[in-house]
């Protein structure tokens, strides 16, 4: 039987295959020459916003306020978590592209990315461990997601 959250985790797979993609940029940042560095610093900070930015909006927009629907009362009572998260992907996603800004400090930059990468991955597991199951016990014959979802770019 299809699951209210199987279009979203659709989606989900995808933004993880171009994840790992930044992932593995980000990881050859050191490796290249230093004329190199400063562009696929920038790469690594578009990619991330491609990925992200949209899907972040598109489920403040759409998926929180089903999750608080479902699963309590009250106004962003339950997704409350999860809006805090976005607002430090946000602002680490920020804070990498100030970074490659700075192709002398490459080493921070992968740092940074690595860790932004880190909360993106916990945050995405969280949410499908947690809210995507009371979606799928709640919400059956609500697809959630599908052409709802922002499409990859
Ligand atoms: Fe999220």
């Amino acid at each position: 039987m299809a699951r209210a959250t199987d279009a979203l985790r659709a989606t989900r797979a995808g933004i993880r295959a171009r994840l790992q993609e930044v992932a593995e940029k980000a990881g050859a940042v050191t490796s290249g020459p230093p004329a190199a560095r400063a562009a696929t610093m920038r790469e690594v900070v578009a990619g991330l916003d491609r990925c992200l930015r949209g899907h972040l909006e598109w489920e403040e927009r759409t998926l929180h306020p089903v999750v608080d629907k479902f699963a309590c009362e009250g106004p962003r009572a339950f997704s409350a978590s999860m809006r805090y998260e976005h607002d430090i992907i946000h602002r680490w996603m920020a804070e990498l592209a100030r970074r490659a800004g700075d192709p002398e400090d490459a080493v921070g930059f992968v740092r940074h990315a690595d860790r932004l990468l880190g909360v993106v991955l916990a945050h995405f597991e969280l949410e499908e461990a947690v809210f995507f199951p009371i979606l799928d016990e709640t919400a059956a014959g609500h697809a959630i997601g599908g052409p709802l979802a922002p499409a990859l770019p």
